[in-house]
């Protein structure tokens, strides 16, 4: 037989990230920007239809399988929302989420009149169905603030949010939406400015039990630049910045892509896909492509790696490790670090992280000693213990030595400081790199930033109480623990060690800040209150060896503080908790 004319493409069963993704009948996909909706057994993803930089409108096409994408068509036309002025407008990073009160599909969109960026207005439209088409509802400043690039969440309690980035691109502006999600609540309680001048844009919002993780790009136009992370278990309240989630080669340009939305995969519990553009200004509705690559949130961190092409089974075992609730004596871990979701690793000679590999990643049983918070490492299959020698590790036979002993500093999030009770030191990650097969080594405490590691056993195999990692209760348990061991260390004459920078902040009274330093040197220091996110301190201190004492007495009420000091060498952060 001879077909004549239209030829079914090929079905795809994998993702291609970066390369040209065309719909089920063979032109390329014109949704820049996007979001992905799951409804009814069927994916929709909306995005940005351009011709070259023209906006045609809000393009939606479906999907049940996420690889293969039949266009619906433009589910709301630029034509509607036209300005008077201009005759034209520029519509982008088009979100839609389900308002259970009206029954509607809401869609919120970055609103520009055609002539630049100067407006900073978002569009809503609304649906009865989720396919469109879509009407016009409004075209506002969400509470008069500039919002350019932008999204919404909608949280489990069924309200939602708009993220924006504001005051000309240096803050995150986050507004409740009103019950309706037809608009802002014109409330300035109900809207928070977050990242302060830090510059994001392009936010894409997660929420797992009780914690939120928002990633962000910087601010480079078209131009890929680094990934940027941030989380809270208050959505209005403090976001606490972490890394560029994007941890592989190519992290600087984010695997050459912007981020625009975290997909929660149907059927797992806890798949995600990040979502990014691969920008080509030079016809951005034509020739930009698609980055979607696995996001793992496992580590307490969001982490993107990089695949050249992967599919579903990625996510098959991605519930296989789960964090232990607290070491046990005979429990049998692995170490997990926390900003490359890589594991503690070895090949016979030396440690290094690396991917899920049952062959390379390194499991130890947990042996208690007579401090509590002191525990040995045991390497399950050879039954040798984990040492520090001269700064190197190594696993040798039980010898009884303080170079076998390892105290975990627990951290508010559950990840520990290693440190070897021997020479203080504590298990790093060479460099500060993440790519998998980058050395493990022991360094000074406070002179490298990857220094947490959580403890997770495989849940395939063992039956251990499992940490509630993402619930706000385990935050709450941990600082109760770190104060619990401070108390022991401090009653137990445990000396202090101070950090890599030989500072170290400390906290002994709500009157003040003490800083205890092996040298006299002058620093910044701030003060932020965690909750509010409020600067209740910010000046030049004059630090003498030994302890200083800040003072400003009555600021500090019982809540969490970050601390930082800052000279042109040294930048020390502490978190600090008043009871
Ligand atoms: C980017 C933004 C894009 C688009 C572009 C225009 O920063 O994320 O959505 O607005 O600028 O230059």
């Amino acid at each position: 037989m001879i077909f004549a004319g239209w030829l079914p493409a090929e079905a795809k069963d994998c993702f291609n990230p970066g390369e040209r993704w065309n719909d089920t009948s063979g032109k390329h996909i014109n949704a820049h920007g996007g979001c992905v909706l799951f409804e009814g057994g069927t994916y929709y993803w909306f995005g940005e239809d351009r011709n070259g930089f023209v906006s045609n409108g809000i393009s939606c096409y479906s999907s049940v399988d996420l690889y293969n994408w039949t266009r619906i068509g433009i589910v709301f036309e630029a034509s509607q929302a036209k300005d008077a002025t201009t005759g034209k407008c520029t519509l982008e990073r088009p979100k839609v989420i389900y308002n259970d009160m009206t029954g509607k599909w809401v869609m919120y969109i970055h609103w520009e009149n055609g002539d630049g960026y100067g407006e900073a207005k978002v569009c809503v439209a609304i649906s009865d169905k989720v396919e469109g088409p879509y009407v016009v509802s409004d075209v506002f400043r969400p509470n008069g603030h500039d919002s350019r690039d932008q999204t919404i969440f909608k949280d489990t309690d069924g309200k939602a949010y708009h993220f924006g980035s504001t005051d000309m691109n240096t803050n995150m502006n986050v507004a409740l939406l009103s019950d309706d999600y037809l608009t802002t609540e014109n409330n300035p309680v109900t809207e928070t400015k977050i990242l302060n001048g830090l510059k994001y844009e392009a936010p894409a919002i997660v929420k797992r039990g009780d914690t939120y993780f928002g990633i962000f790009s910087g601010c480079t136009g078209w131009a890929p630049n680094p990934g940027h992370s941030a989380t809270t278990l208050d959505i209005l309240g403090y976001w606490e910045p972490l890394r560029n989630f994007a941890i592989d080669n190519g992290n600087m340009t984010t695997y050459r892509s912007q981020s625009t939305y975290i997909l929660k995969v149907a059927g797992y519990d806890n798949a995600y896909i990040y979502m990014g553009d691969r920008w080509d200004s030079s016809d951005v509705g034509g020739k930009s492509e698609y980055v979607w690559l696995p996001l793992s949130l496992r580590s307490g961190a969001p982490t993107v790696k990089w695949y050249d092409s992967w599919n579903m089974d990625v996510f098959v075992n991605s519930d296989r490790f789960v964090r232990i609730a607290a070491p046990v004596d005979g429990a049998v871990v692995r170490i997990l670090d926390k900003y490359s979701d890589r594991w503690m690793s070895s090949k016979g000679n030396g440690f290094f992280i690396d991917d899920d590999n049952d062959d390379t990643n390194v499991e130890f049983r947990l042996e208690s000693t007579s401090n509590p918070y002191v525990w040995h490492f045991i390497e399950n299959k050879s039954g040798k213990y984990l040492e520090s020698m001269f700064g190197a590790l190594i696993l040798s036979e039980g010898n009884g030595k303080p170079t076998q002993d390892w105290r975990l500093e627990l951290e508010e999030d559950g990840c520990y400081a290693i440190q070897c009770v021997n020479d203080n030191k504590v298990l790093s990650v060479s460099g500060d790199l993440q790519l998998a097969s980058t050395p493990l080594f022991m360094i000074k405490k406070g002179a490298a930033e990857s220094q947490h590691f959580g403890l997770y056993f495989d849940a395939d195999k063992y039956d251990y109480e499992c940490a509630d990692m993402f619930s706000a209760g385990y935050r709450a348990d941990n600082l109760d623990k770190m104060r619990k061991q401070a108390d022991f260390e401090a009653s137990a004459g445990i000396e202090e060690t101070l950090g890599g920078y030989g500072v170290k902040i400390v906290c002994t009274n709500p009157e003040g800040i003490t800083i205890n330093s092996e040298t006299d040197t002058q620093m910044t220091m701030s003060v932020i209150e965690v909750s509010s996110g409020r600067r209740i301190f910010s000046d030049n201190v004059v630090i003498v060896s030994g302890k200083t004492s800040v003072a400003f007495p009555g600021m500090l009420t019982v809540g969490v503080y970050i601390v930082s000091l800052d000279n042109d060498t040294s930048h020390i952060i502490s978190k600090i908790i008043i009871y």
